[in-house]
């Protein structure tokens, strides 16, 4: 199944709190219940919540029994703003949002069914095309592996962070269809074990060899040579190239670049935020319970103070390469030569 699917009766995602124990299914009827599932990360991974957003918007639409084209935008205005707050650091939530309300714009002379109809077709465009930009992205980034590499991943970019397939686990996963021989070394990634949930989770059901390791483990794998690549997705990514990912990934990134090894990341064009710099990006501050607690027990005194970052900023020099569904990007990155204007905003593709 895919992490996120459009059917009749509603939006349908794994819940990726309860994995790996059990796999269960939520049901979304309504806007406000795909909000809620961001913010609990039973969806998450940066383009999994930006199809979960744009199906929310799809999701309100359809549930519009009003008369008037007006009266559905306001409506899909209050969606729009809900789901924005959801979490505040993912580009592609912003950049899905804002291609669905650029959908209801354009169409809004049409009549109220007929603009549900193109609102609900755009989310379900979003979705096919994160699953085909993500084979791109593994095809582009599987010429990277070689027969004998350890490849080092952190958190979870894989089909459970997308609607299928992967980013820096897709890349994974194509090196693997094409018959390479290579072990995936995966972070556990504390505080919410993405990596040890979630991407051991993956690798084990693909049949792909890996190790877990914790996170206080990465110097020492790779002064022992073990690992030779490091391959990891992307939350946002800077015109220039600077990268923000899961907690962790810089510690990793500046390891890698005192061993020699090189540090890529597998993203998706929606992921790249032009108009950003390292300053302007908001850094999701969670909850302390979250360090505190591991899976709902406590490890730390009554009272303990924390801090608890969800992401982290790579500065571009560190990064060696940027795989996308266009082809990988070498350094030095200016990442506005990946696009062109289109009549709807944003739009790609050039070189
Ligand atoms: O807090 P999360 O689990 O949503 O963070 C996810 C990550 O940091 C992933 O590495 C990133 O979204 C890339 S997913 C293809």
């Amino acid at each position: 199944m895919r992490t996120i699917e459009w059917k009749e009766d509603g939006v349908y995602i794994i819940d990726q709190t309860a994995l790996p124990d059990e796999v269960n299914i939520i049901r979304c009827e309504e806007y406000e219940r795909i909000a809620k599932a961001i913010e609990r990360m039973e969806v998450r991974g940066a383009p999994a919540i930006g199809v979960a957003a744009a199906m929310g918007i799809a999701l309100a639409a359809k549930g519009c029994t009003l008369a008037s084209c007006e009266d559905l935008q306001n409506k899909l205005e209050d969606a729009y703003e809900r789901l924005r707050k959801t979490r505040p650091t993912a580009r592609n939530l912003f950049w899905a949002l804002e291609r669905m309300r650029r959908t209801w714009i354009s169409a809004s002379s049409s009549e109220p069914k007929e603009l549900v109809k193109r609102i609900v077709s755009e989310a379900i465009s979003i979705a096919e095309e994160d699953v085909a930009v993500c084979r791109a992205i593994g095809r582009n980034g599987a010429e990277l592996i070689e027969d004998g590499d350890g490849v080092l991943t952190h958190c979870n970019a894989g089909a459970l962070a997308c609607v299928e397939h992967g980013t820096a686990l897709g890349v994974v996963r194509s090196a693997a269809e094409e018959g390479k021989n290579f072990i995936v070394y995966a972070t556990e990634t504390r505080p919410l074990l993405q990596g040890a949930r979630l991407t051991a989770f993956e690798l084990k059901n693909e049949g792909i060899p890996f190790r877990l390791l914790t996170d206080n483990m990465v110097g020492y794998v790779m002064r022992q040579r073990l690992v030779n690549k490091i391959i990891v997705g992307a939350d946002l990514i800077t015109r220039y190239g600077d990268v923000v990912n899961k907690i962790g990934t810089y510690g990793i990134a500046a390891l890698a670049r005192h061993h020699g090894i090189p540090f890529y990341v597998a993203a998706p064009l929606s992921t790249i935020d032009l108009a950003k710099n390292i300053e302007d990006v908001i850094i999701e501050e969670r909850s302390p319970t979250e360090v505190t607690c591991i899976r709902g027990i406590k490890i730390a005194p009554d009272g303990t103070k924390v801090i608890n970052p969800a992401f982290d900023i790579t500065p571009r020099e560190l990064v060696s390469g940027i795989i996308t569904e266009v082809g990988v990007v070498d350094p030095p990155y200016d990442l506005s030569l990946l696009f062109r204007q289109g009549g709807n905003g944003i739009d790609r593709v050039v070189s």
